[in-house]
């Protein structure tokens, strides 16, 4: 049994407010929502209209969504993380698709050496890929395309070279289906003399160092990977949204709202074409974004300061260390100590020490036993909640247990449930900080799990803002809510670590999206996982590329 730790009465009046205004920090209204989504949708229109913007609005020349009838087998590379992924994929046809796949570890010596030795890691990863014995019986022929309807189109005679899609989910200025100039690094990475230059010449001068007969044909964000894959299988799909490691989105504009293009030939034939906006970089001057000093922190000791505003209140990269941030606060606290009886561990010491998927777990573990989450649909085990008939209630996030702000510290008002999810929460704690068994209470864990709760509330509620931008942009829905036109369901992508694991972040998500653009609207939006939508994307616009002659 954890010790409970003994506070007296004059200085829980004094802890009550510190963790009350911690907590006020942390609560976005309603309004602020609101104020939040109008500047999103200023700076579409600013991004749209002129290069330049921090929230880039890239036209990524892809004109069209898949409809599933796709064919042909594809290599692709994903690079946008901790891993590399190299993938053989095979688009059936009929809303299906097959897919093999190595993932590669990136090193932090790679992420921030020279980008030439980061490339000619990639071509290496792609080389052992096509040489790695457990090549599938359709592909274990030196061209893995032979037989493909992808391959009938190339002739190899002309260029022997396999054709390869690239997903490269950092920003870039794409010219065309082919290229685009790296704009900056996000999450973590700074290799040397990438800024500037064509990422698929850089690829491309790798394999050729290499002598590798592949040819990168099309580049793609992850987003638009996880837009063209949700559309592969869904028949169709308006947004794809990354909310992982790193988030953004990425949805279908009209081109003749691309005012930035000018008189580019790609406009003149109108229609549709996939924008990546790269709101990771939204509001990068701070003016909305509410800021406590938790993110001050983590801003300054970033390696990209000022820069991924957005990005920092909400991936899964930052939400573990803004929660550190604020639990080392605490230890810190004087005259006395808040938390874990003023010790820390050298983990908690560490920059960065403290992953957000301990947050996962420790709401995982609180949530046990609870109302079922609203899982999104394609998660294991998940729910469809559109394809039903009575869409079930939405769970209302629990910040503090149903509780005012430091109820939550008086552990003898818990129930037994509660007090034994405590101490369950309390072991993860011991396990997963390295802290010393002794320095942990009961009271310390419902600390920390009201903490993890605070940071990915916050993440979930900002996220909904970039998704209502979206819906409000291509007119399906107005903020505020009110009478759009009767639609059909209203798809969405989505891919990443937080959105598919993180206890109740898409029913967070959806409480605050079903607030600022109406029950009605909120009930059609059918979020859905893209799942391999890096490697089926680059897969569908390697194909696209191809028709194109590329
Ligand atoms: C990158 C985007 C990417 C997102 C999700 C961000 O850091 O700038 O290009 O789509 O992460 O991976």
């Amino acid at each position: 049994m954890a010790p409970l730790s003994a506070v007296s009465g004059s200085s829980k009046g004094l802890q009550s407010r510190v963790f009350g205004d911690i907590e006020a920090q942390f609560q976005l209204e309603d309004d602020v929502l609101h104020s939040i989504t109008t500047k999103f949708l200023e700076d579409f229109g600013s991004g749209l209209g002129e290069y330049g913007h921090p929230m880039a609005m890239i036209p990524t020349f892809v004109t069209g969504v898949p409809n599933g009838s796709e064919t042909g087998t594809f290599l692709a590379l994903d690079l946008g993380g901790t891993n590399l992924r190299v993938c053989e994929v095979k688009l059936l046809g009929n809303h299906q698709f097959t897919l093999r796949q190595q993932k590669y570890r990136v090193s932090d010596a790679l992420k921030t050496g020279e980008a030439s030795a980061l490339f000619d890691y990639l071509a290496d990863s792609v080389d052992a890929f096509l040489t790695t014995p457990t090549v599938s019986p359709t592909t274990a022929a030196s061209n893995p395309f032979a037989g493909s309807s992808a391959i009938d189109e190339i002739d190899p005679e002309a260029d022997p070279a396999l054709p390869l899609g690239l997903t490269f989910s950092f920003p870039v200025e794409q010219t065309a289906l082919n290229e685009g100039k790296v704009l900056t690094w996000t999450k973590g990475f700074s290799a040397k003399n990438a800024i500037g230059n064509d990422v698929v010449k850089l690829l491309q001068d790798a394999f050729n160092r290499k002598h590798l007969h592949v040819r990168c044909v099309a580049l793609v964000n992850d987003t638009v990977g996880a837009l063209l894959s949700r559309a592969y299988t869904a028949g169709g799909c308006l947004l794809g949204a990354i909310f992982g490691t790193g988030t953004n989105g990425a949805y279908v504009e009209k081109v003749e709202n691309i005012r930035k293009l000018g008189d580019h030939p790609a406009r003149k034939n109108g229609g549709d074409m996939v924008v990546n906006c790269e709101w990771g970089a939204f509001d990068n001057t701070r003016g909305v974004l509410p800021t406590t000093q938790f993110d001050n922190k983590l801003d300054r000791e970033s390696i990209n300061p000022r820069l991924q505003a957005f990005e920092k209140f909400i991936s899964g990269m930052y939400l573990g260390e803004i929660a550190r941030n604020l639990l080392l606060s605490l230890i810190d606290s004087a005259p006395k100590s808040l938390l874990f009886n003023g010790r820390s561990s050298k983990l908690l010491n560490l920059h960065y020490g403290l992953d957000t998927a301990v947050l996962s777990e420790i709401e995982a573990v609180w949530e046990s036993g609870r109302h079922p989450d609203v899982e999104v649909k394609g998660v294991e085990g998940g729910h469809d909640p559109i394809a039903e008939e009575q869409q079930p209630e939405v769970p209302k996030p629990k910040i503090n247990g149903f509780a005012p702000p430091a109820h939550f510290l008086d552990i003898d008002s818990h129930s037994p449930e509660d007090r034994s999810r405590l101490e369950r929460i309390r072991s993860v704690i011991v396990q997963r900080m390295e802290l010393a068994d002794e320095d942990v209470t009961l009271r310390d864990a419902a600390i920390v799990r009201w903490a993890s709760a605070l940071v990915a509330d916050r993440a979930a509620k900002l996220s909904a803002c970039a998704v209502a931008t979206v819906l409000v942009q291509t007119g399906h829905a107005r903020l505020g809510g009110g009478v759009v036109p009767e639609e059909e369901h209203l798809i969405v992508g989505v891919d990443g670590s937080l959105i598919e694991h993180y206890p109740n972040f898409n029913a967070r998500l959806r409480a605050s999206l079903r607030m600022l653009v109406g029950e009605e609207v909120e009930r059609r939006v059918d979020i859905g996982m893209a799942k391999d939508g890096s490697g089926v994307g680059a897969a569908l616009c390697a194909l696209q590329a191809i028709k194109q002659g590329l």
